[in-house]
């Protein structure tokens, strides 16, 4: 395909898609089938991500991902959903203090929150009865989750009496109680089901289930914070006396909330709540602080993010106390050993901790870990717990210290540890099984083979089968239908589905292949830059350290590794196979079949925006009529194709060197001159 015709088929896809998003979301009609949407919403999807140039970026795939999902109704919301800013210190809140000052003036109250950690939702009710629940979604449109949120009891579905106006919005926090949350997980875990590693996830991953009977199994809360309508200020004057209100209505308002006349009183409210957070039953992650009269709220506005008349206080990282019970030991597919801790499970920002990373065998000895110790563990950026020290006053008298072991616990091997290295190595590359099976689950990785229809617990199973013993056994699947037949929940649409997975990844380009292979210490870009260079496995594997290390970036460590997995006969033998089996062992010179060679010997530069090509359509348009495209100005450049929006310092140096400047039309008049 050419890059017009590229295009027009991304063009043409968005158009189509968008068409059946609309007669299904909007008119709620459904004019092809789920199967054959996600058919072509992939192949946008690839499309895009080949030729990101031509994406629209409202196209039907920016709408899947994120928290829009496709399953439910999207519906946009009439006041659009907006974040808060962020705070972290009291210097901010005095900042953000002043700024308020400076457009009301200084007779102003506050009203301090809690902010909860779940996940926003917007009710809106007519007539007493709760007619629809959005989520949050992007801010301006979100998922109709309606049946499911109609499963948690303290939101009501019929007001009780009372003065509400005909029809209003109220926005609110749905989340997990810690004590649901703690049992919940802990009941999926005994069941061998995918845990969830904080509250907030539970609720949320329980709003988007699709079967509300499921929902309503699972306890969910919420508390409402916001309320909308029209002539707002006719029923109330300010967020306080709504809020005051509202729980009349029948809603679930947070007690902990404070009117303020003062920063100082703001600051106390923070300071309490920031240690007293550990006594709640469910999770905050700061204060939320708004300007309590409606009147001033319009008059400060908004941002294009966020409310001026409201900000959010965030506390800082939690830190919490547990016992270490034991270390564990686990091999990765390079034969890395890494120490993990098991520690007594602790709820730590939101999430259970249960294992903490000790990185290696320096790190035990710098912490002087001894059996069961108190330690204190930290959450670095939210994501990976860590064991920041000991409380030796808690230490057990008679205890001792951890030792490092000197042989893989998975095979028994002497690991070994190389010169200024921290990490110790399991050698027995070839028999040792998790890097048997971690290096076929790499293999198989979406950023490398990208093998569909084969999953890491696939991969397990087959090892364990005898089906597979090493990346090479992956492709001689196909000659043993029968064995995988016989394998428990692989039906023969899966097996067809794989199989048709690992051919198609025949066709991956080599510096895919070479990163797939796991060599110690190659990733992406590494296998980019040596599969360039050397072009194909055979000059790779002839070129001594030295010359390895001679590529761009590729240092000592990195050229003596890809040296000995290449020296490696099991390793050379494998490669002989895969080549056998049809793999890309080297690269494919981009063969341009030429329109013309009227362009032949020139070179050109492309600059600016232009009306009828894009960038890469023109340089597609030079190259196969014979031109040369270069990358700067230079008096080696013949033409400088120019479109509006020229950068000036381009414009001074191609005049400055006399450089002929051409548009779009002199470069098809010289193609076409001949
Ligand atoms: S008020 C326009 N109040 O924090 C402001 N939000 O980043 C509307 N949140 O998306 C939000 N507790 O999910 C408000 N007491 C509270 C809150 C709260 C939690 C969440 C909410 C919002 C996010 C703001």
């Amino acid at each position: 395909m050419s890059v017009m015709d590229i295009e027009k088929k991304i063009k043409d896809l968005t158009a189509e898609l968008n068409h059946y998003n609309y007669q299904y979301y909007v008119l709620a009609d459904s004019l092809i089938s789920d199967y054959d949407f996600d058919l072509k919403l992939k192949e946008l999807e690839a499309l895009e991500r080949q030729y990101p140039a031509f994406a629209d970026p409202n196209s039907p795939t920016q709408r899947v991902g994120g928290d829009i999902t496709s399953k439910f109704k999207t519906e946009k919301h009439r006041w659009p959903m907006l974040s808060l800013g962020n705070t972290y210190s009291q210097e901010e809140l005095f900042d953000f203090d002043q700024r308020i000052r400076k457009i009301i003036g200084d007779q102003f109250e506050y009203v301090c929150e809690l902010k909860f950690d779940g996940l926003s939702i917007s009710l809106t009710y007519e007539n007493g009865l709760l007619k629809k629940a959005v989520t949050r979604g992007d801010g301006t449109q979100g998922d109709v989750v309606t049946n499911n949120i109609k499963t948690i009891r303290s939101i009501p579905i019929r007001l009780k009496e009372g003065d509400y106006p005909s029809q209003f919005e109220i926005r609110g926090e749905i989340f997990m109680h810690k004590s649901a949350f703690l049992r919940l997980n802990k009941e999926r875990e005994e069941n061998a089901e995918q845990t969830y590693a904080n509250p907030r996830n539970f609720a949320s991953g329980t709003i988007k289930l699709q079967d509300s009977a499921e929902v309503a199994k699972r306890p969910l809360d919420c508390f409402l914070y916001f309320l909308y309508c029209d002539n707002r200020t006719n029923l109330f004057h300010d967020h306080w006396n709504s809020l005051e209100h509202v729980k009349s209505w029948g809603f679930h308002v947070c007690e902990h909330t404070k009117k303020c006349n003062s920063l100082a009183d703001v600051f106390e409210f923070i300071d309490y709540w920031d240690t007293e957070r550990h006594n709640l039953g469910y999770e905050i992650d700061g204060i939320v602080i708004k300007v309590n009269d409606y009147a001033q709220q319009e008059d400060l506005g908004f941002t294009a993010k966020n409310p001026r008349w409201a900000i959010s206080y965030k506390f800082k990282a939690e830190r919490v106390e547990t016992t270490l019970n034991t270390i564990s030991y686990q091999v990765g597919r390079t034969g890395a050993v890494t120490p993990v801790a098991n520690l007594q499970p602790v709820l730590l920002a939101g999430t259970t901790v249960k294992r903490a990373s000790l990185h290696n065998a320096n790190e035990i000895a710098r912490l002087d870990l001894h059996q069961g110790d108190t330690v204190y563990v930290e959450k670095g950026g939210e994501i990976i717990p860590k064991i920041i020290g000991v409380n030796l006053e808690k230490r057990l008298p008679d205890t001792t210290a951890f030792i490092y072991p000197d042989s893989c616990p998975e095979c028994g091997t002497t690991l070994i540890r190389q010169e200024g290295e921290a990490v110790h190595y399991c050698p027995n590359e070839t028999g040792c099984p998790p890097q048997i099976v971690g290096k076929m689950q790499h293999f198989i990785g979406r950023k490398m083979m990208d093998i569909e229809g084969m999953g890491d617990e696939t991969v397990e199973t087959f090892f364990r089968k005898g089906l597979l013993h090493n990346i090479v056994d992956i492709y001689g699947l196909k000659d043993h239908q029968e064995d995988l037949q016989q394998l428990e929940r692989f039906g023969q649409k899966s097996i067809d589905n794989m199989l048709a997975g690992i051919e198609k990844s025949k066709e991956k380009p080599f510096e895919k292949v070479l990163f797939s292979l796991g060599i110690r210490h190659v990733g992406e870009t590494i296998a980019k830059k040596l599969a360039q260079h050397f072009k194909n496995i055979d000059a790779l594997a002839q070129a001594s350290t030295e010359e390895i290390e001679g590529v761009q970036d590729i240092g000592r460590r990195i050229a003596e590794s890809v040296k000995e997995y290449l020296d490696n006969p099991i390793h050379q033998q494998q490669l002989i196979s895969l080549r056998h089996y049809g793999l890309k062992l080297e690269i494919e010179e981009r063969e341009i079949i030429l329109a013309s060679e009227n362009l032949s010997g020139k070179t050109f530069l492309i600059s600016g925006v232009f009306a009828d090509y894009s960038r890469e359509q023109l340089a597609e348009l030079i190259e196969s009529n014979g031109g040369k495209m270069l990358s700067s100005i230079s008096s080696k450049l013949n033409y400088l194709v120019a479109g509006d929006k020229m950068g000036p310092s381009k414009l001074a140096k191609a005049e400055k060197l006399g450089i002929p400047m051409i548009n779009e039309q002199d470069l098809l008049d010289l193609i076409h001159s001949k």
